[in-house]
């Protein structure tokens, strides 16, 4: 068997194994359970409340200014997504459209839909838009790995093939025989590429106050590979499904703002560089700023979703025409013959308004006074210096719901060195192997409602907000310190505050 060097990175000798299932649900609290409306809280400690100078922006409506935002001292903003928000909890509060969609968008967002949800089958299927699946594959559903639009979980013991979680490959271009991504599924006799089993490796530590904490690394291995093993050291990155809300949002923010938030020489010393990725736009042929994916590795909706239909469902659509079997992968070859794409432009089309409007859901009053003292305390430790609260879209033609507006995202959409032991080792892009994109966090405290689990982080090793936060290192190292550091109440306030988005 061979590893990654993630799992020599993330490893600590001589621990056994645990099983991962366990404690998974533990820090869930529903969102339900927040306290009654108090408004009135008093102001945060003024040690942890942010310096600033000059107007602040007070919410969806008025003048954005996105380089102020709020904290514990100013009102919690309950439309994140601006006009593209919805009132809706519960399991399906992720799976409804914006509102105020004209009919031809309404009709491409239920077209998408549709697509989202089915199982794709191999062809020949009894509906043409609907096979095509394989030859190699990963999942037969974008919603096996995105369940209700939400976030996908690893496997929780290492028998389970990991599904939701799947695994680029190579660091300096594809595998020869490989590609860029493994596939442990396949079609009729076809052998998958390879066996992936999960485990972990538990690692304690303490808060500052002596209260103490475990993490988990993930540790992975390969085996049964159907051809040779990969030469050289196997480079893997995993990445679990990430949630699909205001998606659209987020492509419509224009790019020299984003690009205006890198300081990829950290010019104001604070720690904090970030910087944006650039990838190739295959349609248009040339580099574009990334946008989605974990490492910023996807420049549009359009293109992240035609890869995941070739890269995780082996369906071919004109943006990527050829199946993905190597050429060293013949008998893949063989049973990949066609001549159509396997999904249609108009399927496309539907999916990338499926994953264009999908609303962020509007987030109700929490009540709780903590979370006004978590959100300035969100400040005061630094977080909002990559997780930045706000944005404002451009103008976007066909949909007024996602046109200028300030939206409460949470990201700067940037890449940051977080530490080695998340580091995959595997460039993406200009994003080297230590750099990930900063995740947006809104929607967050509906992730156990929505998708059952609460394993945040791009291969889902974190059990809870708080692990998420304990495995910030390199550039987020400042800021896991200062919430490991903290007292529990300012702890549980900033969680309160993240499990309020
Ligand atoms: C095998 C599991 C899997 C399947 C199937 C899958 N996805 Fe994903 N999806 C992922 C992963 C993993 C990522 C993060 C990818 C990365 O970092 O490169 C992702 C990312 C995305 C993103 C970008 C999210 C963001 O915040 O940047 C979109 C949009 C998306 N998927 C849509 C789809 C659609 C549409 C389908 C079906 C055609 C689909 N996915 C099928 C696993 C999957
Ligand atoms: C240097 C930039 C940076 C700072 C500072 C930072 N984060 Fe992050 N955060 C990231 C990146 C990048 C990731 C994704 C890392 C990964 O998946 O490996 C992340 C992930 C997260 C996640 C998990 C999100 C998900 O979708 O899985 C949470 C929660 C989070 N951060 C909260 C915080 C909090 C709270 C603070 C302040 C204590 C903070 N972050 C400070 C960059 C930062």
């Amino acid at each position: 068997m061979r590893v990654g060097r993630l799992v020599l990175l993330g490893a600590l000798a001589g621990c056994g194994e645990v099983d991962i299932a366990v404690d998974a649900l533990a820090d869930a609290r529903p969102r339900d359970a927040a306290a009654p409306t108090d408004r009135g809280a008093a102001p945060p400690d003024a040690a942890v409340r942010p310096d600033r100078d000059g107007p602040l922006d007070l919410g969806p409506d008025t003048a954005p200014d996105a380089a102020v935002d709020p904290g514990g001292d100013l009102p919690l903003i309950t439309h994140l997504g601006g006009r593209a928000s919805v009132e809706a909890s519960g399991p399906d509060a992720f799976r409804v459209a914006a509102p105020d969609l004209d009919g031809a968008a309404r009709r491409a967002f239920t077209i998408g839909e549709a697509l989202f949800e089915v199982d794709w089958v191999p062809e020949p299927g009894p509906f043409d838009d609907r096979d095509g699946l394989g030859p190699l594959f990963h999942a037969t559903a974008c919603q096996s790995c995105h369940p209700r639009a939400g976030r996908g979980a690893p496997p929780t013991v290492p028998e389970q093939t990991p599904i939701a979680l799947l695994f680029r490959l190579g660091a300096a271009g594809p595998d020869p025989v490989y590609g860029d991504q493994l596939q442990t599924r396949a079609i009729a006799d076809l052998s998958p590429e390879v066996v992936i089993r999960v485990e972990a490796t538990p690692t304690a530590g303490a808060f500052d106050d002596g209260a103490p904490f475990t993490l988990i690394a993930p540790r992975y291995g390969f085996s049964a590979w159907s051809q040779r093993p990969p030469e050289g050291e196997l480079v893997v990155s995993p990445r679990v499904a990430s949630p699909l809300i205001g998606l659209g949002l987020l492509e419509a923010v224009p790019e020299a703002q984003i690009v205006a938030f890198a300081d990829p020489d950290d010019l104001d010393g604070d720690g904090i560089s970030g910087r944006a990725n650039r990838v190739l736009d295959v349609e248009a042929g040339q580099a574009a700023l990334g946008r989605f994916g974990w490492k910023a590795n996807q420049p549009s909706l359009r293109q992240q979703n035609a890869a995941a239909l070739s890269g995780d469902m082996g369906l071919t659509s004109v943006v990527f025409p050829d199946e993905i079997c190597t050429a060293a992968q013949v008998e893949c070859q063989l049973l990949g013959l066609d001549d159509e794409p396997e999904v249609s432009p108009r399927a496309l089309d539907g999916l990338t308004a499926y994953t264009r409007f999908l609303a962020v859901p509007v987030r109700p009053d929490p009540g709780d006074p903590r979370v006004r003292t978590g959100q300035a305390l969100f400040h005061g430790f630094g977080c909002a210096a990559c997780h930045r609260p706000s944005m404002t879209t451009g103008a976007v033609a066909d949909a007024p719901a996602l046109s200028e507006q300030t939206i409460w995202p949470y990201t700067d959409l940037l890449l940051h060195d977080m530490g080695p032991e998340l580091a995959d080792g595997r460039p993406d892009g200009l994003a080297d192997g230590r750099e990930w994109r900063t995740p947006p966090l809104w929607g967050l405290g509906l992730t156990a409602v929505v998708s059952g689990h609460t394993r945040l982080l791009h291969d889902g090793r974190a059990r809870s907000i708080a692990e998420a936060i304990l495995w910030h290192g390199g550039e987020g190292a400042a800021a896991r310190e200062a919430f490991r550091s903290a007292p529990a109440d300012a702890r549980e306030a900033l969680i309160g505050f993240l499990e309020s988005l």
